[in-house]
């Protein structure tokens, strides 16, 4: 008999290490992964099945269908958004290419088990588009449908998935003549920029903050690439994993909302700074500003309004600006570079 698993893509990225981490602790749900890279070895002895392979490659999740009884996706397989700004093209097919086959996986995995599969997917502030300066601040927290008009090509994917996964969960083949057992269950929470202890990113434009205290751990100088007084909203990785886990087991009919905005905490890019040359004594934190990350930067929101979140699923992140440094970012990077 086939058994429920979970199946997490982008497995070996930073959301996806935290993640595996949480849920390794439960046996009753084995993990499957399916990412390009392999996962970090201490992440690997936590999976049931490590798949290399690639979100693209129908075949394999074809065959992924006929082995596997999935019925959690967490689909995080993404190129960034600085990254996406260079290859346009390769990022519409990796983010929305390989999004429509996964959320296919996932309708053939219901059909196959007469339920429906819980589709978790991560979005992200690059969905909007604050026009200017002086609409950022005095938009301040901006709602779920407000200035959804993003700059990038990874904030236009993001978004048409968020539209594509509700198409699959409400209205898939309603057409068609053929009888549907279960839809894909699609939930999405749209993240501030992500802060982890233990992984750096690759490829986001909000990685100037853990870029920062990362490099100031390591001894090494920084120069960050957005100005001193550049605001988006953060939040520490434990929370944003934490919040993904509830939305994954919210009751069905508590979720008013496709797509959840969540928030901790917005300090400035010079706030930043301050409270990692306090941490650090001697970091050296200059400013280099890219005009084209500045300007990505510029059109996500100052802060996002979270409302929704902790009514529907009781969304409330543990870790304010000053305990997400005091008590995770300094004292687990000090320990992982030894300091
Ligand atoms: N934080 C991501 C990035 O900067 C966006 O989701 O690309």
């Amino acid at each position: 008999m086939r058994k429920p698993v979970v199946l997490i893509t982008g497995a070996s990225g930073e959301i996806g290490h935290g993640l595996i981490e949480r849920l390794a602790g439960d046996p009753a749900r084995p993990i499957i992964t399916l990412d390009l890279n392999p996962l970090a070895p201490d992440i690997a002895k936590m999976v049931s099945r490590e798949i290399q392979g690639s979100i693209l490659d129908t075949n394999l999740l074809d065959r992924i269908v006929a082995e596997y009884e999935v019925d959690l996706v967490f689909h995080l397989a993404a190129l960034l958004s600085t990254r996406s700004e260079f290859t346009p093209t390769a990022a519409h097919e990796v983010n929305v290419g390989g999004t429509l086959n996964m959320l296919e996986f996932a309708q053939k995995q219901g059909e196959s088990h007469g339920r429906p599969v819980v589709f978790l997917y991560p979005s992200s502030i690059a969905v909007y588009g604050m026009p200017d300066l002086e609409t950022k601040a005095r938009a301040g927290e901006v709602k779920e449908d407000q200035y959804n008009h993003p700059i990038t090509m990874y904030g236009c994917n993001k978004l048409y998935c968020e539209q594509l996964g509700h198409y699959y969960s409400r209205h898939y083949k309603q057409l068609a003549k053929e009888k549907l057992s279960g839809r894909v269950d699609f939930r999405c929470i749209r993240f501030p920029g992500l802060i982890s202890a233990v992984t750096v990113p690759s490829g986001g434009t909000s990685d100037f903050a853990p870029e920062m205290i990362h490099a100031a751990a390591r001894g090494e100088a920084y120069g960050c690439f957005v100005r001193p007084d550049t605001r988006i909203p953060f939040m520490a990785m434990p929370d944003g994993v934490d919040a993904l886990l509830q939305l994954a087991s919210a009751p069905r009919e508590r979720l008013r909302r496709t797509a959840y905005n969540i928030g901790a905490f917005n300090p400035s890019a010079e706030e930043i700074r301050q409270v990692v040359v306090r941490e650090f004594p001697g970091a050296q934190i200059t400013w280099d500003v890219d005009p084209k990350r500045q300007g990505i930067v510029d059109s996500w929101p100052a802060d996002v309004d979270d409302c929704a979140a902790r009514k529907d699923f009781g969304f409330e992140p543990k870790y304010d600006y000053e305990r997400a440094f005091s008590e995770y970012l300094i004292p687990t990077i000090k320990k992982r570079y030894g300091k």
